[in-house]
C-alpha cells in the first residue's frame, strides 16, 4: 500500500512508529521498499555517500534530481522525499519555487526537504505549500551549515534548545507535513515531538520521536566514519573487500571462471 503524507500523520496520531532510511540508487531503493520502510529520503549526503565529497555543499539539483529518479524507479510503496541542496533555496524565495519546483516536475518525489529555520526558511516553507509543494523540514544540525555549526550535536544550552523548539513551532505553522530532528537532545526532542501534530523523524535525537531515520550507508556499514548515533546492522565494506579481494585471487590463479563454464 502506497504511503502518503495523510498516512504519515496518521501514524503519528496512532503512536506507530516511522521508519525511514535514505537511498541514493535504484538497486537500494527497491531493497529498502520490498523491506517495507515507509518513508525513503533521497538525502544530499549521497554527495558523500555516491559522489565522494567532503561534505553535502557540492552537491547540485541535477544531481538530486538523478539520484531521485533512479530511486523512483525502484519503489512502489514507500514515500519518496528530495533533498534541496545547499544554496539551491536560499537565495531568495524564486530561486526555492524553481528548484522545488524542478524536483517535482522531472522526479516522482513526493516532496522535498529543506534544512533551517527563521526567518526566512519560515517563509519559504509557507509559499512553497501555498503553491502545492509538500515540504519536510530539517532543524537541530543542519549539515549543510557544517561550516558554522561542525558535526556537533546542537541545542546544548536552554536558550539554543529553545530557538529551535521555536523553529520547530513555526516550521509547522508554515505547512511544514513532517520535520527532521537531527542531533539534538533526547529531552528537546521530545518536547518538540509532544507540541507538534506533525510527525517528528529523529537522526541522533533519542528514541522518542514519532520516526527514525539513518544514512542506510551508515546502517549496512558501508561509510568509512559513522557519526556517534549510528549503529551498523551489517560490516558490507568487509563482505564487499572479501569478496571482491576473493574474486581477484580466483582470477589470479586462473580458478574463476571454472573450466567446464
Ligand atoms: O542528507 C541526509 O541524508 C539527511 C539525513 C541525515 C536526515 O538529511
Amino acid at each position: 500500500m502506497k504511503v502518503t503524507i495523510q498516512k504519515l500523520q496518521q501514524w503519528k496520531k496512532e503512536k506507530r512508529p516511522i521508519v525511514s532510511l535514505t537511498a541514493w540508487d535504484y538497486a537500494i531503493a527497491k531493497l529498502l521498499d520490498i523491506a517495507g520502510i515507509d518513508l525513503i529520503l533521497v538525502g544530499d549526503s549521497l554527495g558523500m555517500v555516491a559522489l565522494g565529497y567532503e561534505n553535502t555543499l557540492p552537491v547540485t539539483l541535477d544531481e538530486m534530481i538523478h539520484h531521485t529518479k533512479a530511486v523512483c524507479r525502484g519503489v512502489n510503496n514507500a514515500f519518496v522525499v528530495c533533498d534541496l541542496p545547499f544554496l539551491t533555496y536560499q537565495t531568495n524565495i524564486t530561486q526555492a519555487i524553481e528548484s522545488a519546483g524542478k524536483v517535482m516536475k522531472e522526479t516522482k518525489a513526493g516532496a522535498v526537504k529543506l534544512e533551517g529555520g527563521y526567518p526566512a526558511m519560515i517563509e519559504t516553507v509557507s509559499r512553497l505549500t501555498e503553491i502545492g509543494i509538500p515540504v519536510m523540514a530539517h532543524v537541530g544540525l543542519t549539515p549543510q551549515s557544517v561550516k558554522i555549526l561542525g558535526y556537533k550535536q546542537q541545542g546544548k544550552t536552554p536558550d539554543k534548545a529553545e530557538k529551535i523548539f521555536n523553529q520547530a513551532m513555526a516550521l509547522e505553522k508554515a505547512g511544514a507535513f513532517a520535520i527532521v530532528l537531527e542531533h539534538i537532545t533526547q529531552d528537546l526532542a521530545t518536547r518538540i515531538t509532544e507540541n507538534l501534530s506533525i510527525p517528528t523523524i529523529g537522526i541522533g535525537a533519542g528514541n522518542r520521536c514519532d520516526g527514525q531515520v539513518l544514512v542506510t550507508a551508515d546502517l549496512l556499514g558501508l561509510s568509512e566514519k559513522l557519526p556517534p548515533f549510528a549503529i551498523p546492522y551489517a560490516n558490507l565494506r568487509t563482505v564487499i573487500l572479501d569478496s571482491v579481494t576473493h574474486f581477484s585471487e580466483d582470477v589470479k590463479s586462473r580458478d574463476f571462471p571454472d573450466e567446464k563454464v
